[in-house]
């Protein structure tokens, strides 16, 4: 498992800048004005700093880009890297900064001197959540080196910074998981990560195949049952709010979040194309934001009540999977007629949406999945696609978003669609046919959610693992939501 870089907060010394190795960052405006510091690094190069903010190009950079220059004469450090930033920078900005060290950091470390900048923390964390890396290379890379960062007060920032540390954890659990491939990262691997989670403070357990039977979950069973892993449901509770005294006082009931957690996706008997098939190991990636954000709240203590439950399947081709046209039966007892194996992840969700209501009587449900091409044909790679049974919900989830600089965009559930996945024989289809089908996905879900109960679904097929590299992470698993649904939970859901 990795983890973020740990950043320490230093004093502003200037004395033996030229001594440093490794990267030594800088801030300066964009209109070119030079700090201390900056001013000491271009005499130490003779001028090059000058010379590279006054160049056309410098004039170009967007908030938090930077330039960097190798090798540069005067200084032992192997780059000098010089970012653009505004005294008042956005939080995306800040972060941005940051990230554009995290990008270029190695073995060697780096030292960023951010002196009196007002988002020092937040520049901290750009570079922490950046400064990250996955690969099965057999040449192992070495560690990233030190990071060390000036500021004028460093208590203060690093005061600032230390709820990140919780966060950016979070995010890499979520990484982590989305980019494993799915021969290591089958079912019964990931629920044993899951219960590792226990030493944090979470309450974990791991629903197997029998008692999945026995609550009645064909739906989700039906989706596993042609593969060699055994599909499971793992609940995960983290419990922060202090039972009430009187013991007749019910509990705080929980916030539900689900996930899908589909650790491969051939498509079953409807089997996809080979080309791009490869990246159906992010499929799970739904069940990796539930997952990333109950470890972020047991990390900072989160005080609140989170449920968090992922169906775990894998969908195979096999003599025992799945046919078009069965008719299964969900743990709600509606009948649900298999147009097509490849719309899963709705089967899987079906049943544990139903079971999370069942069991947990939440106060909310979000869930999270990679469920549909249809939200990348929609919205690209982007934003997520926002669902709700409530407008008020749905905006407090994309004011969430927009706060953390994810994107996210409010989608349609009306119930004009729901006509679409009508059946023939059974009480509801699995699919809608070729128009709106991020819609016709979401509509299929919301007949497993009481209406008295605010749900949201999230589509972050486009999201999970976009296709190059986004402002905070490398190309692969961005870690898509584990931010928002953290502000989500602080701004709405705790005490
Ligand atoms: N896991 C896929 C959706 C997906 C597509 C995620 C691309 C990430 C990238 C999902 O299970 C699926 O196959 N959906 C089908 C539904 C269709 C058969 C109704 C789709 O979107 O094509
Ligand atoms: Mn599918
Ligand atoms: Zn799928």
């Amino acid at each position: 498992m990795t983890h973020p870089v740990a950043i320490r907060f230093v004093e502003t010394e200037l004395d033996d800048l030229a001594a440093r190795e490794g990267r030594i960052a800088v801030l300066i405006t964009p209109e070119g004005k030079l700090t201390a510091a900056s001013r000491r690094l271009d005499r130490l190069t003779r001028g090059a700093v000058a010379r590279a903010v006054g160049s056309p190009a410098w004039g170009k950079l967007k908030p938090g880009e930077g330039m960097v220059i190798g090798w540069p004469g005067g200084l032992a450090a192997e780059a000098m890297v010089l970012i653009s930033l505004p005294r008042k920078a956005s939080l995306a900005e800040a972060r941005k900064a940051g990230a554009t060290v995290g990008k270029v950091l190695d073995e060697k470390g780096a030292l960023v001197i951010a002196e009196n900048h007002p988002s020092a923390a937040e520049i901290a964390f750009g570079l922490a959540l950046r400064a990250y890396r996955f690969d099965y290379l057999s040449e192992e890379k070495k560690p990233f080196g030190p990071v060390s960062m000036m500021v004028a007060h460093p208590e203060e920032v690093a005061a600032k910074a230390a709820p990140h540390a919780a966060l950016a954890e979070g995010v890499f659990f979520t990484r982590d998981l989305v980019n494993e491939p799915a021969n290591i990262l089958t079912t019964d691997d990931f629920a044993a990560r899951l219960a590792a989670m226990h030493e944090l403070g979470l309450d974990v357990q791991i629903l197997e195949e029998d008692e999945l039977k026995d609550l009645g979950m064909r739906a989700l069973l039906g989706v596993g049952q042609g593969s060699e892993s055994p599909s499971k449901v793992v609940v995960m509770q983290w419990n922060g709010l202090s039972k009430p005294a009187n013991g007749d006082a019910e509990e705080e009931p929980p916030l539900a979040l689900v996930g899908k957690g589909v650790c491969f996706d051939t498509g079953g008997i409807s089997i996809k194309p080979a080309a791009g098939m490869e990246e159906m190991t992010m499929d799970m990636g739904g069940a990796a934001v539930v997952a990333g954000v109950m470890r972020t709240l047991a990390l900072r203590n989160a005080p609140v009540n989170v449920v968090g439950l992922v169906g775990l399947v894998e969908n195979m081709p096999d003599g025992k999977a799945q046919r078009p046209g069965d008719i299964v039966k969900s743990m709600k007892g509606d009948t649900i007629e298999v147009i097509n194996t490849d719309a899963e992840g709705r089967l899987v969700l079906a049943d544990v949406l139903w079971y999370a209501q069942q069991k947990f009587r939440p106060r909310a449900v979000i869930d999270l999945a990679t469920l549909t091409g249809a939200i990348i044909v929609a919205l690209g790679h982007e934003n997520a696609g926002v669902f709700a049974n409530d407008d008020g919900f749905a905006q407090d989830v994309v004011q969430a978003a927009r706060a953390e600089g994810e994107g996210a965009w409010h989608m349609p559930l009306q119930p004009a669609y729901d006509s679409l996945i009508k059946s023939r024989l059974a009480d509801i289809k699995n699919t809608g046919g070729r128009w709106a089908g991020a819609i016709t996905a979401a509509a299929f879900l919301n007949k497993f959610v009481n209406s008295e109960t605010p749900w949201c679904h999230i589509d972050i097929a486009g999201v999970a693992l976009p296709p190059s590299e986004t402002a905070l992470s490398p190309k692969g698993a961005s870690g898509w939501g584990v931010m928002t649904l953290d502000r989500l939970i602080r701004d709405k859901f705790e005490a």
